[in-house]
């Protein structure tokens, strides 16, 4: 019978889990797949078309594409069709667009008690509803964007969806083709999805 050593029990205690994504942005989502899938063998699971900056809820055009590991985390990437995105930078702090790390935890209680923790302890934070998951937003002391997400009821379904569109949905994006096909996402004051909407 395996017996839980020190490090299991430690490890239990920890609210954080794993690594769910790393977001870098790209200027070249095609270079960045090729590398990412082609050479390195992660396969493109997602590409997600969004038409409304989350942040600033202004119209914006761009994408979300996930490459996946083995042990379901994923490198993302975000590609911009214009420089809009810039008018949403974070006076002082790294837009989320630029960087950040996304790590996983249990379910949407763990995220609200992470957002009571935060606001006890006098931080900014920000919540996303993505569809496909729910994450809550901060910046560490060094201003690093970090986010804690949850899978929720939906997560399997979309994805799978989206894993089997991903590679055509990148393909009419790269081609020109702006509609949001994200319908899961709920931001707080824009419309959800915007059929046939292009920024
Ligand atoms: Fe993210």
């Amino acid at each position: 019978m395996y017996e839980s050593t020190e490090a299991d029990k430690r490890r239990a205690q920890i609210k954080v889990k794993q690594l769910h994504h790393h977001a870098f942005r790209t200027k070249d989502m095609e270079a960045t797949r090729a590398f990412y899938e082609d050479v390195l063998g992660l396969p493109l699971i997602g590409t997600f078309v969004e038409t409304t900056d989350p942040v600033t809820e202004k119209p914006s055009n761009y994408i979300h594409c996930f490459f996946e590991f083995a042990d379901g985390s994923a490198l993302a990437f975000f590609q911009f069709q214009e420089d809009k995105y810039k008018e949403s930078a974070i006076q002082g702090k790294q837009d989320p667009f630029d960087h950040h790390i996304a790590l996983e935890v249990d379910d949407k209680e763990t995220v609200f008690a992470f957002r009571d923790r935060l606001e006890a302890a006098g931080h900014e934070y920000m919540l996303i509803d993505h569809g496909y998951c729910y994450s809550i937003y901060l910046h560490d002391p060094n201003g690093m964007q970090v986010e804690l997400t949850t899978k929720v009821d939906q997560t399997n379904e979309i994805l799978e969806q989206a894993a089997r569109t991903a590679h055509e949905d990148l393909k009419q994006w790269l081609d020109g083709v702006t509609v949001a096909n994200n319908k899961f996402r709920k931001l707080r004051g824009a419309p959800a999805y915007t059929p046939g909407a292009s920024a």
